[in-house]
């Protein structure tokens, strides 16, 4: 039998099991072509319907409209952070951030490093980034060009519980580790990015939603594959698109789909974070959390042991019982148990049972 872990990494991250069984299936023959999905032409026109079909899925399960157009594109989110202030930050404008943590500052440095004007419209830095300002704690000129904010922050266990109201101001968010988790309404906002490698897929595509009258800000003089108009005239095929992931994103929004859409995966989620986040309220001394309640990440909750002997002993222990990549990130330390879409109700059960053992021993 095929071994398989509870694999707790924070991304790239386990994927459904019934995408990856289908996925082995068609990478011999595809649909009765005898060729592999990566094999054929991006051009050709099974590859086309998967295309269109992993469009209309994404806007099906988003609930959003022909207002909005799906693109997707290389280079991860981390490129987005230079290509946002290059599309829609010009000359005399500010763009707006709220800064939660590393991805927030990350894209704050790029405007930066472009010679463009931040406005820091809310912060959680000086306490360490244990929380998400609140609504009214966030502030920015109403002639900002967008507000942009991180909608759940990987590495600090953070994420919006409550959005801010920009009223004209467009909003753009960094959905990458908490994209399609939840029920949310995504008509709130101008654009959505995130790499697939947590909730949508494997790594090499970026997934960009975003208003159709965002492309009318864009001023020309902006290299060829950076402008956005590039992608949204051809449909993500101005050149060769990452077939292979965006596949296998498909597979997995129809995974999504089959289980009843938004509402029965945010059902399973709050289930499994009401389980670990149930060691760290019961057990506090032991288990302890730095993030605030209200900012609670469903995605990744991270937590401190009484000592870093004990962190290391449980996440070598966990490895040997099989649950891997609980070690929190190298920049915070600690343990981070991450929860997106594909880990099932049975891993966060399972790992609580663990953690509940381990702390009996130790
Ligand atoms: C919230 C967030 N934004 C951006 C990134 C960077 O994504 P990429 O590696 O696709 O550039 C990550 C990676 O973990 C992330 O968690």
């Amino acid at each position: 039998m095929t071994k398989r872990v509870y694999n707790f990494n924070p991304g790239p991250s386990t994927l459904p099991l019934d995408v990856l069984k289908k996925l082995q299936v068609d990478l011999l023959d595809f649909e009765n072509t005898g060729m592999s999905i990566m094999e054929i032409s991006h051009r050709s026109p099974e590859y086309d319907k998967v295309h269109n079909d992993t469009i209309a899925l994404t806007k099906e399960l988003m609930g959003l409209d022909d207002t909005y157009k799906v693109l997707f594109v290389g280079g991860g989110a981390s490129t987005q952070f230079a290509y946002i202030p290059m599309n829609f930050l010009h000359k005399g404008e500010v763009g707006a951030y709220v800064d939660t943590g590393t991805w927030s500052a990350k894209a704050i440095k790029e405007v930066k490093i472009l010679g463009k004007e931040v406005h820091l419209a809310g912060s959680s830095k000086d306490d360490g980034y244990t929380f998400i300002p609140q609504p009214d704690e966030i502030d920015f000129p109403i002639d900002a060009a967008y507000l942009h904010i991180t909608t759940n922050n990987t590495i600090k266990g953070t994420q919006y519980h409550k959005l801010p109201n920009t009223g004209n101001v467009p909003l753009i968010a960094d959905m990458s580790s908490d994209i399609l988790s939840h029920q949310i309404d995504f008509s709130k906002f101008s654009m959505i990015y995130a790499g697939a490698q947590k909730n949508l897929g494997p790594s090499g595509v970026t997934m960009i939603v975003m208003k159709e009258s965002m492309l009318d800000k864009i001023e020309d003089g902006i290299p060829t594959m950076i402008d956005y108009r590039t992608h949204a005239t051809k449909n993500s095929l101005f050149n060769t698109a990452p077939t292979l992931p965006i596949y296998i994103v498909k597979l997995v929004l129809e995974w999504i789909k089959d289980q009843g859409g938004l509402s029965t995966v945010e059902t399973i989620n709050r289930t499994k974070k009401d389980i670990i986040y149930g060691l760290i309220d019961e057990y506090p001394e032991y288990f302890h959390g730095p993030v605030r309640k209200d900012s609670r990440s469903w995605m990744n909750v991270v937590f401190r042991l009484p000592s870093e002997d004990l962190e290391q002993k449980l996440v070598a222990e966990a490895k040997s019982a099989g649950f891997i990549g609980l070690k929190g990130h190298r920049s915070v330390g600690g343990i981070r148990v991450s929860l997106y879409n594909a880990m099932t109700l049975e891993g966060a059960e399972k790992v609580a049972d663990f953690m509940m053992n381990f702390k009996k021993n130790n």
